[in-house]
């Protein structure tokens, strides 16, 4: 009632341990309207879980230890500034507490990368899903959301590549004015700290405004990677509700707006489960990805009937069988468009460092067969593009796979050889060095180190085209390309 009569603002900041939860207090503490409590709920929480801390006793000694008793009289008590700032750290709201604390007030979550939290954690308390967090934070969108208080979400990464921007947008969406102030603070303990700073306060109090991250970001112990697999999830989901500030490699893509609006909210086959638009994706893992096998369908409903459906499912099916797709699932349907101009979410980059050994016997070397299927022509798809549509080298690989060789010679539309289905592909008759125009081939990377080096070794070098009959009866034949390096051909 008192702060009623005051107009005191109750800012509710809600995060997991070690996301600048501090320094971003520190900030706040730094207007000249607003004063800031540090985890108001800490006594309550450790009565109430018998969680063991150093500092423990002389916590509970000191603060009041009553939940319901903390958010009537601390959080929504009398005070003198325009705003109050509450950091709350989000296991700290445990069940049974006041609902007062989510419906008063205006709350926003704070959420910080696992990855980033977790190589450094362990100097604290042991890490476990619990202690990080993020479940909580979830739990506590999910509530506000219900409430119709959908909390904004900003992330720490965020904060340290750009804290003005990302504080003038919290400022915005709390719908308090910045200021400057916010932006830098005195180093050393504060007069609003915890009494458990001596313990956890140590770098926060080194700072006096929000650095940059580390470049090189700490090696995160492969114990801890089933806890990241599980945590992930829930940072990624809260993620998506930020506010996009930041340059392209740290945000993700911005949600388009659909051309059909109903669309935003549809359930989506993928692989064996049923899931949400934003959730439809297919793993970097399938090779369509990389190779763009796959087969699909454009269907159209009229009068709530899918019209032809039989033909299209057949053309569906007969297309997967005739790309040599196992396990294809039964009759389903998607829908979708050619044109680029319908991807309506931009460029995704992919970056899958595996660990892959040459793919080839470079050692023994390798056979080769020759497919009737004729690499792509410049007229149709131009092989200067290191595009992903590889079905005109995949009909060729299976050419390869049923005449038992490990990959097939592919000809040009004249009959010339071009490359093989995956490298390029170099001979050697009397001396000289032969390979054919990259007309029809990948001009390979590989490729051009051996052209390189043939000429530096002043050997002769002759790219024309060259006929499969040269290639039958040449002294020497191996083929190139980066994930198989140099591989010698045994017999074509
Ligand atoms: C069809 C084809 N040819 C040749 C190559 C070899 O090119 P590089 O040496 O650049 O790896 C590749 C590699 O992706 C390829 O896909």
């Amino acid at each position: 009632m008192e702060n009623e009569k005051l107009k005191i603002e109750v800012i509710h900041s809600w995060s997991a341990p070690r996301s600048l939860s501090t320094s971003l207090m520190y900030s706040f503490a730094q207007r000249d309207d607003t004063e800031v409590f540090d985890e108001p709920l800490y006594a309550n929480f450790l009565r109430v879980t018998g969680v063991e801390r150093p500092y423990r006793e002389e916590l509970l000694s000191k603060m009041d230890a009553d939940g319901d008793r903390v958010v009537k009289d601390v959080i929504f008590g009398a005070g003198d500034q325009k705003y109050r700032y509450c950091k709350h750290i989000a296991k700290q709201r445990v069940p049974g507490l006041t609902d007062d604390l989510m419906k008063r007030g205006k709350h926003f979550i704070l959420i910080r990368n696992p990855l980033d939290i977790l190589p450094s954690f362990e100097k604290v308390v042991p890490p476990s899903f619990v202690e990080l967090g993020l479940a909580g934070l979830v739990s506590i969108y999910s509530e506000l959301c219900e409430l119709g208080k959908a909390p904004p979400v900003i992330d720490a990464a965020d904060l340290q590549e750009d804290p003005e921007a990302v504080l003038r947008g919290l400022c915005e969406d709390l719908g308090i004015p910045f200021q400057e102030a916010m932006l830098k603070w005195e180093a050393g303990p504060k007069s609003v700290d915890g009494i458990w700073a001596p313990w956890w306060y140590d770098s926060v109090h080194k700072s006096t405004c929000f650095t940059s991250a580390r470049e090189y970001p700490l090696t995160l112990p492969t114990s801890l990677y089933d806890l990241l697999e599980q945590s992930l999830p829930f940072y990624n989901m809260l993620r998506r509700n930020t506010r996009r500030i930041s340059s392209i490699t740290r945000s993700p893509l911005p949600t388009p707006s659909l051309p059909v609006p109903e669309n935003e909210k549809i359930l989506v086959w993928v692989g064996d489960e049923i899931v949400p638009r934003d959730t439809a994706k297919v793993s970097v893992f399938d090779s369509v990805v990389q190779g763009g096998d796959a087969v699909w369908e454009g269907l159209r409903v009229y009068s709530g009937k899918v019209f032809k459906l039989d033909e299209h499912l057949d053309r569906l099916f007969d297309s997967a069988k005739a790309l040599a797709f196992i396990n294809v699932p039964t009759r389903k349907e998607v829908t979708s468009g050619m044109s680029p101009g319908f991807n309506l979410y931009g460029c995704t980059l992919i970056v899958l460092a595996e660990w892959k050994p040459p793919v080839y016997d470079n050692t023994g070397g390798i056979t080769l067969v020759t497919a009737t299927t004729r690499r792509n022509s410049p007229n149709n798809l131009d092989s200067k593009i290191h595009h992903n549509n590889l079905l005109n080298n995949i009909l060729a690989k299976v050419e390869g796979n049923l005449a038992k060789a490990d990959d097939a010679i592919m000809l040009d539309k004249d009959g010339y050889v071009s490359e093989t289905n995956a490298t390029n592909i170099f001979l050697v008759k009397k001396g000289h060095v032969v390979t054919p125009h990259a007309d029809y081939c990948l001009p390979g990377i590989t490729r051009a180190t051996v052209m390189d080096l043939v000429v530096k070794e002043d050997l002769v070098l002759q790219e024309r085209r060259i006929s499969l009959s040269e290639f039958h009866t040449a002294d020497e034949v191996w083929t190139t390309g980066t994930m198989g390096e140099l591989t010698p051909v045994s017999s074509i």
